[in-house]
């Protein structure tokens, strides 16, 4: 089942085309990650499929059930871009709220949050206010907050941006573990290596969709030249296809090394020739 189905979506800001035609989907268990430059339009998509924004033209489906459907807010949980819990309330008071904003009744939000501060190392920081907090101890406390009604389905907009990298990886931790208990999640990001950590498959966007696949996918199609280093005098040559590879390989007579692109030299081809 599709948990998230967009179809042929655009979405205007006056004059400018943010999202032009776009459909993707998201399948029940996985992760999908959205990649794009700054401006792409990924968070004009994502606004659109929790239902803060309209599109122009085209259709969203989450969970079956129309964006703009009220039951959505309480079976999904959402991080928007730059979100920051609210300053002025200690860290079990923004759960407590988001709970009850979220339809969760008093008896099970004490259970279950009690058991994410636990999870989310959060336990020491229960009455700290949200202010009095590093950035990566406020990202742990949104992902909190969006998991306090047990949802199926979380919207992440730029989860790690901003944090450090020992911070990113305990996000990260946290985000595979929210897949294994069988969560499906759409993320953003502008991070290669989180999509290829996370991602069972990803969305180069520019305005448009431009590339879809599984991350060994990607690189399968689009990694068809190879940079061969030539250790006995330090010469790097690039050569297209593997034909060009072994006649050059054939002409070196010492030590050399393969590299085939990364996934992140295989966006920034892509996205360059796509405008
Ligand atoms: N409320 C708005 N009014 C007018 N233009 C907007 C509005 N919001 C976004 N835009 C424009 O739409 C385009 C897409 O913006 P969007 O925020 O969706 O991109 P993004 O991919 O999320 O970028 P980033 O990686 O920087 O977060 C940009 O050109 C942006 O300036
Ligand atoms: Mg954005």
């Amino acid at each position: 089942m599709n948990v998230i189905e967009v179809k042929n979506v655009w979405k205007m800001y006056g004059k400018l085309v943010a999202n032009e035609d776009i459909s993707m989907t998201v399948n029940e268990g996985e992760i999908v990650a959205l990649l794009g430059p700054n401006g792409a339009g990924k968070t004009t998509l994502v606004k659109q499929i929790y239902g803060e924004l309209s599109p122009n033209k085209g259709e969203i489906k989450i969970l079956g059930k129309k964006p703009t459907d009220r039951q959505i807010k309480k079976l999904i949980g959402v991080i928007p871009q730059e979100c920051e819990p609210y300053g002025d309330l200690t860290v079990w008071d923004n759960i407590y709220y988001m709970g009850r904003l979220k339809g969760v009744s008093k008896e099970v939000i004490k259970n279950r949050g009690e058991e994410l501060l636990n999870r989310l190392d959060l336990l020491s920081k229960r009455n700290t206010l949200a202010r009095d907090l590093s950035g990566g101890l406020k990202r742990r406390t949104l992902i909190a907050m969006a998991l306090i009604n047990d949802p199926k389905l979380l919207i992440l907009d730029e989860p790690t941006t901003g944090l450090d990298p020992e911070a990113r990886r305990e996000v990260w931790e946290i985000l595979i573990d929210m897949k294994r208990e069988g969560r499906s999640m759409l993320l953003t990001t502008h991070y290669l290596d989180e999509a290829e950590r996370l991602a069972d498959r990803i969305y180069f966007l520019n305005r448009r969709i431009i590339v879809e696949g599984t991350p060994a996918e990607i690189k399968e199609k689009f990694a068809d030249w190879y940079e061969v280093i030539d250790y006995t005098n330090g010469k790097v040559y690039k050569v297209k296809g593997e034909e060009e590879l072994k006649k050059l390989i054939m002409n070196l007579n010492g030590k050399f090394e393969v590299r085939m692109p990364s996934l992140e030299e295989i966006y920034l081809q892509v996205i360059r020739n796509a405008d």
